[in-house]
């Protein structure tokens, strides 16, 4: 298929690199010329595993373009995909503006028939509004223009595993032939004719993904919901961790044990500094704001989202108690993105635990193996580290605010021999406990005993 991809940011680079690694002749358009030529040049703007091979390779077999022109991509394509980004505003509400002028663009730019995939994550209606601009703006009754939500589930750090070999492939329709186009365009997923490269075994994991259609209503509805149920399990654990720590008990034993029923799962039940990145906030407030306008008591949410909130002010008051006194103390610093395996730092615990440091006189030097550039951008008064070891020099305490898994296999007792004060806050429960006071660190992690 000739599908347009709109948008390279995270969601539009691995959305596109990897329908043409299944196949389809993608084009990639972008407003932002730097990314465009930098992709061109072959470099990607974002650090995602087995991106960088992916779109190197399609580039290659000249099934994956670049543009900065997008009304040519659109008129090139059957299918476009809209990935822009759609940012929250102070009010909390979503700023749907990058949507809104692709649409535009789109009923402009396109004389003949096409299907129209949002996949951005947008608010409930923005299917329907879509369907109504691109009629205003194509100044006929739109016709020409099918309008889907094809929301995507990816975590950054996973998300070409995520989107090749996911759990469901989700679309939300109104006619018979765009659930069609859909599954035919996700066919090679669906059946896992394809194997994924990234598999040195050649053996896809999971079991064949469903394909679930639903009313477009249902699927924007859908992101939302799934997201925001993580969002809740985090803060439940945080509240576990919490119990945990006054009980005397250890929040990994209970949470392993409550993960190993089927019916709750382990995934997303690690107590720590809680939830950020550019989906859970996002989506939680989102789900918050469209219950709000519609009457509805989502009390629930509204509390794990303050549970969150809370998780960096606990953590704050720890380091003072171990501290003392926080002012003209060096914090070597583990860890700044969001999660590991990405450089996405937006919404990042670390980014805000930083800041709060440094405005309490704290001298921070950091260390993440992808995020240093965007955290600097960022933050201009941080210091970078050079290695995990020079971000521990001389340090009067260090903080694990990032669950690489990279900082597990250091050398401790090379880091313990650097810093002032072996003292180490490990705030996403990274290492052993055990270990660590072994190693004659003074160890603190979230849940369990000290
Ligand atoms: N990053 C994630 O993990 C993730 C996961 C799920 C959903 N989402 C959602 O998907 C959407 C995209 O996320 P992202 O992280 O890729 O965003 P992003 O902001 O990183 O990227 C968006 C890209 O769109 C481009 N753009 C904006 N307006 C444009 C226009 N008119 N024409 C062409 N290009 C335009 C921007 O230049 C940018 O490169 C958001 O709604 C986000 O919330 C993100």
């Amino acid at each position: 298929m000739q599908i347009s991809v709109i948008g390279c940011g995270y969601v539009g680079l691995v959305t596109g690199a990897c329908l043409a690694e299944i196949g389809h002749d993608v084009v990639c358009a972008d407003k932002d010329e730097s990314i465009i030529n930098a992709l061109k040049d072959g470099k990607s703007p974002i650090y995602e595993p087995h991106l960088d091979e992916m779109l190197a390779r399609c580039s290659r077999e000249g099934r994956l373009t670049f543009t900065t022109n997008s009304a040519e991509a659109v008129r090139s394509s059957d299918i476009i995909f809209i990935c822009v980004g759609v940012p929250q505003m102070e009010t909390g509400d979503a700023d749907p503006s990058a949507i809104e002028s692709v649409a535009r663009l789109i009923a402009t730019a396109s004389p003949s028939e096409k299907l129209v995939v949002v996949r951005s994550g947008v608010p409930v209606e923005t299917g329907q509004k879509i369907r109504h601009l691109l009629a205003v703006y194509s100044r006929g009754d739109g016709h020409n223009f099918r309008v889907a939500a094809n929301p995507q589930f990816l975590r950054e750090g996973t998300g070409v595993e995520d989107l090749l070999h996911p759990d469901r492939i989700l679309v939300g329709v109104s006619e018979p032939e765009t659930e069609q186009q859909l599954r035919e365009a996700y066919q090679p997923i669906l059946d896992r004719r394809f194997v994924c490269p990234i598999h040195t075994t050649g053996c896809p994991p999971s079991a064949p993904p469903k394909f679930v259609a639903t009313s477009v209503q249902s699927a924007e509805l859908i992101k939302h919901v799934s997201n925001s149920f993580l969002a809740m399990k985090i803060s439940y654990a945080n509240m576990v961790g919490d119990l945990c720590e006054q009980i005397g008990g250890d929040v990994q034993q209970v949470t392993r044990a409550l993960g190993l029923d089927r019916r709750i799962g382990s995934q997303f039940l690690n107590a720590g500094l809680g939830f950020g990145g550019p989906r859970l906030p996002r989506d939680i407030r989102a789900l918050c704001r469209l219950a709000d306008r519609i009457g509805i008591d989502f009390g629930m949410l509204e509390e794990a989202e303050r549970i969150n909130q809370q998780r960096v002010n606990r953590f704050l008051a720890r380091m003072q108690r171990a501290l003392w006194v926080i002012k003209d103390k060096r914090i070597g610093f583990l860890g700044l993105a969001a999660k590991p395996d990405t450089d996405d730092i937006r919404s990042s615990p670390a980014i805000e635990l930083i800041r709060r440091l440094v405005a309490e006189g704290a001298q921070v030097r950091a260390y993440d193996p992808q995020a240093l550039a965007k955290a600097q951008a960022e933050c201009p008064q941080l210091t970078i580290g050079a290695s995990p070891y020079e971000a521990a020099e001389g340090a009067d305490a260090l903080l694990i605010a990032t669950e690489w898994n990279d900082f597990r296999e250091l050398d401790w007792e090379r880091i313990r021999d650097a810093m002032a004060r072996p003292l180490v806050f490990d705030g996403r429960n990274l290492m052993d406990p055990r270990k660590m006071k072994l190693l004659g660190f003074e160890y603190h992690s979230v849940g369990r005993p000290d």
